[in-house]
């Protein structure tokens, strides 16, 4: 069991083909580049990569606007190429999740050019129209700032559609029992071309109830059951990874109580409490969240990140909090988004300061969570705030010191790649880091190698034990009679703690998994530990080494 729900304990590594590895010289990432990095991310140790979009797309929203669904972009290789990559990942014991756009399609897919162009064609229900703008046109816009209403009037059609996101993303109407089978085609098709399950995208919209006339859309729960049904079925180890950002009350709903839903969803809730804690010192709004958040069914998973492709939403803090992480890692207009979030890469967010990249990254992998780190946090990439929106967080990968950091041999990659300031390509690269021992490299691929070696943090049951110290989180996981207890200091000032690690006997000695300084308790079994300003470790509670003690199933 405990290799079949592989989800429960691996990494995932998400990456942008696009930017990646340019193989063929014409300045944009392909598979063929991916490829030939396989090895570099087999021997960062991650379980999975997960794409985003790459099929075909007139690339308005970075690919997340299909206008063909059963091919790859090709900008990015073909479909040969897709599979000559799935398959090297396989022989490599790396999983592939890809991103599962079906909330929307771009206004380019020929199945939006027939619905509007044809009243009696059955693709115009396929979207959703309405021959009034609705009263609430300017509500509920998902880009604020940039997106102007919800509904945009289309001449050909001669009727508003309806768009959750930007203009040239139609939506779905996914209540349509023909869109419904043809999203399970989509996943069908990528199942048998090697995939192991699907990041779904917006799930909360494509399964809100759609149209002019609905006031309070009433989410449709029971559709993601059949999606799961469907994807057991074609193959029993795969699992959906959904990008669901709503309140922990509705949590369930999504994994679904008898774990019949999703296997796994971001935890948004804990992210942004994350981040506050970095700003503030204070953990405690980050424990109430990973209470508020501890309910799941057994085989299902949260996956956890820092920052990810899009701004760093910070919309469901208070607005005190907000503007603390704003203060602290966006101060200036420009490095922020949507009027909720920070566009800002994580490194430049921490001043590139090796301690607190590190307390970060130790905080977020040692989380009851799957951590899903994104291409380039391994070497500390920066951004460039002179790119519009969220692009100036996606540019390309920076393997060497040569021009264009390696990327592209073209002079004219898709996106430009970073070469100046302290986040320049000449300082910050692969083939640099993997010479140094000491880099932020070799020692993501330390803790990578790390958290995998510590199945209690995925599986286990999470404890947070009371440092007496706001500024000190401590958790502690149990599983199957082993027991490992992290400690993150996220004050810029040393801190002395003392707790009880739950042992209780004095002389009981917490083991460092990470670099060998142990910890012995004192009188009534209690450990006082002295902390450096970002520091942070990882003790297991038993003997050295989980295997020795486990019980098979
Ligand atoms: C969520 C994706 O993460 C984001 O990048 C995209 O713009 C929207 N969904 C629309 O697909």
């Amino acid at each position: 069991m405990i290799n079949d729900l592989w989800y429960k304990n691996a990494v995932i590594y998400c990456l942008s083909v696009e930017t990646f590895m340019d193989a063929n010289g014409d300045g944009v990432g392909d598979f063929e580049g991916l490829e030939r990095r396989l090895d570099y991310l087999s021997g960062l140790g991650v379980n999975a990569i997960w794409l985003m979009p790459f099929q075909t797309s007139p690339g308005l929203d970075d690919g997340y606007d299909v206008s063909d669904y059963y091919n790859v972009d090709p900008r990015y290789g073909t479909l040969g190429d897709f599979v000559e990559f799935t398959h090297g990942a396989k022989q490599r014991g790396i999983r592939v999740l890809i991103d599962l756009v079906v909330n929307h399609t771009s206004d380019q897919h020929p199945w939006f050019k027939e619905a509007r162009s044809n009243p009696d064609s059955p693709y115009r229900d396929w979207y959703i129209w309405s021959d009034k703008k609705p009263a609430n046109a300017d509500e509920g816009m998902v880009f604020p700032g940039v997106q102007e209403s919800t509904w945009t009037y289309d001449e050909k059609a001669k009727q508003y559609y309806f768009h959750r996101f930007y203009h040239f993303q139609p939506d779905l109407n996914t209540s349509n029992p023909m869109v419904q089978a043809e999203i399970l085609k989509i996943m069908g098709f990528w199942i048998q071309l090697g995939v192991s399950g699907f990041r779904v995208d917006a799930v909360p919209f494509v399964i809100a109830q759609k149209g002019a006339e609905v006031k309070r859309p009433r989410p449709q729960y029971e559709m993601l059951r059949g999606f799961r049904e469907f994807l057991q079925w074609r193959l029993g180890d795969s699992i959906f990874l959904a990008e669901a950002n709503v309140v922990p009350k509705t949590n369930l709903q999504y994994f679904g109580h008898d774990s019949d839903r999703m296997q796994m969803m971001f935890n948004f809730h804990v992210n942004q409490a994350l981040f506050y804690a970095m700003a503030s010192s204070d953990t405690r709004p980050l424990a109430k969240a990973l209470d508020a958040t501890r309910e799941k069914p057994s085989t299902a998973q949260w996956g956890i990140f820092l920052r990810n492709h899009d701004e760093l939403d910070l919309g469901r803090l208070t607005e005190t909090q907000r503007e603390k992480v704003f203060e602290e890692f966006g101060p200036d207009k420009d490095m922020q988004l949507y009027h909720r979030g920070i566009r800002r890469r994580l490194a430049p967010m921490l001043e590139g300061d090796r301690r607190r990249l590190e307390l970060a990254y130790s905080l977020m992998f040692s989380l009851p969570a799957t951590p899903v780190i994104r291409y380039g946090d391994e070497i500390g990439m920066g951004d460039d705030l002179s790119l519009p929106e969220r692009n100036c967080a996606r540019t390309p990968m920076q393997w060497s010191p040569e021009p264009h950091g390696g990327f592209t041999k073209s002079d004219k990659p898709i996106l430009p790649v970073i070469n100046d300031g302290p986040f320049g390509y000449s300082y910050v690269n692969v083939a640099d880091q993997k010479r140094e021992a000491e880099s932020m490299l070799n020692w993501t691929e330390r803790l990578i190698r790390m958290r995998k070696e510590t199945p209690e943090i995925g599986w286990g049951e999470c404890t947070v034990v009371d440092t007496g110290d706001d500024g000190v989180l401590a958790l502690r996981f149990d599983w199957r009679n082993n027991s490992v207890l992290t400690v993150h200091n996220l004050l810029s000032r040393p801190a002395e703690v003392n707790f009880d690690a739950g042992v209780g006997e004095e002389g009981h000695l917490l083991i460092d998994i990470a670099d060998g300084g142990n910890s012995r308790a004192g009188k009534n079994g209690r450990h006082r530990l002295l902390l450096e300003a970002y520091d942070y470790r990882w003790f297991r509670l038993g003997g050295l080494d989980y295997l020795l003690k486990r019980e098979e199933i």
